[in-house]
C-alpha cells in the first residue's frame, strides 16, 4: 500500500537520467502484468535519445496544433498548450511508449466478440502501464501517462518507424521529480464501491 498510495504522476524531470537497469526493471515490470490467454498484447518502445524525443514530440505537436485549430481554439491557447506538451516530452530523460499488439488475440467473426477481445487487450495495456509506474515509484523514480499518441497514432508510427501492427496508446515519461507534485484526491470507498453483497 505505501508504493501504491505513494505513487503520483509527476510532469516535470531533473535531466539526469534513468540508469539502464532501472528502465529494464520497470519493463520487466510491465511484462509480468495480467494480460487475456496470457497473450501479452503490449510491446514497448523506449525513447531515450534527446533526438528522437524532439523529433516525437514537434511531429506530435503539429498534428496536436492542427486538431486544436479544428476545434476553434484561439491561436494564443493552442501556443500555450503545445509549448507545456513539448516541454514534458524534451524534458523528461526517458520516454516509454506502450503500444497495443494485438496480431497474437483470438479471431472472431462477428464484430460484438471483436470488439470485446480487443478492449480485454487495452485493459492489459492498462495493467502493463500500472506496474510500470508502480515499479518506478519502488525504485525512487517517477513517472506520468499522457495520453496525446491515442489520438495521433498514425503520426507517432512515423516519427519512431514503428510497424503498421503496433498501435502507440500513450507516452509515459519517466524520471526524477523536479518537485512534488500536487496530490490529486480520491473519492471515498464507501462512494466507489456501489454494492457489497
Ligand atoms: C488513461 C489515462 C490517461 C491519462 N492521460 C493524461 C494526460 O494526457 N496528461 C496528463 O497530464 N495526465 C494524464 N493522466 C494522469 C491522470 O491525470 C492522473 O493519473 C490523475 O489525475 C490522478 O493523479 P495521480 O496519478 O497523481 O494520482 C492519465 C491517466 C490515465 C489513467
Amino acid at each position: 500500500m505505501e508504493i501504491v498510495r505513494g505513487r503520483r504522476s509527476v510532469r516535470a524531470f531533473r535531466s539526469d537520467p534513468p540508469a539502464r537497469e532501472q528502465i529494464e526493471t520497470i519493463l520487466e515490470a510491465a511484462r509480468w502484468a495480467p494480460s487475456p490467454h496470457g497473450r501479452q498484447p503490449w510491446r514497448f518502445v523506449v525513447v531515450q535519445s534527446a533526438t528522437m524525443r524532439l523529433r516525437l514530440s514537434e511531429a506530435m505537436g503539429a498534428e496536436w496544433r492542427r486538431q486544436l485549430a479544428l476545434d476553434g481554439q484561439a491561436e494564443a491557447t493552442i501556443e500555450v498548450r503545445f509549448r507545456k506538451s513539448h516541454e514534458r516530452i524534451t524534458g523528461a530523460p526517458c520516454v516509454i511508449v506502450p503500444c497495443l499488439y494485438l496480431e497474437d488475440l483470438d479471431s472472431y467473426p462477428d464484430d460484438e466478440r471483436q470488439q470485446a477481445e480487443t478492449i480485454m487487450a487495452i485493459q492489459s495495456l492498462g495493467c502493463a502501464v500500472q506496474n510500470m509506474l508502480l515499479a518506478a515509484y519502488a525504485l525512487g523514480l517517477d513517472g506520468g501517462w499522457m495520453c496525446a499518441p491515442l489520438f495521433c497514432q498514425a503520426t507517432v508510427r512515423a516519427a519512431l518507424d514503428l510497424p503498421p501492427t503496433l498501435q502507440p496508446h500513450a507516452l509515459i515519461p519517466i524520471g526524477y521529480a523536479a518537485q512534488d507534485p500536487r496530490r490529486r484526491l480520491r473519492r471515498p470507498l464507501d462512494e466507489l464501491v456501489t454494492a457489497w453483497l
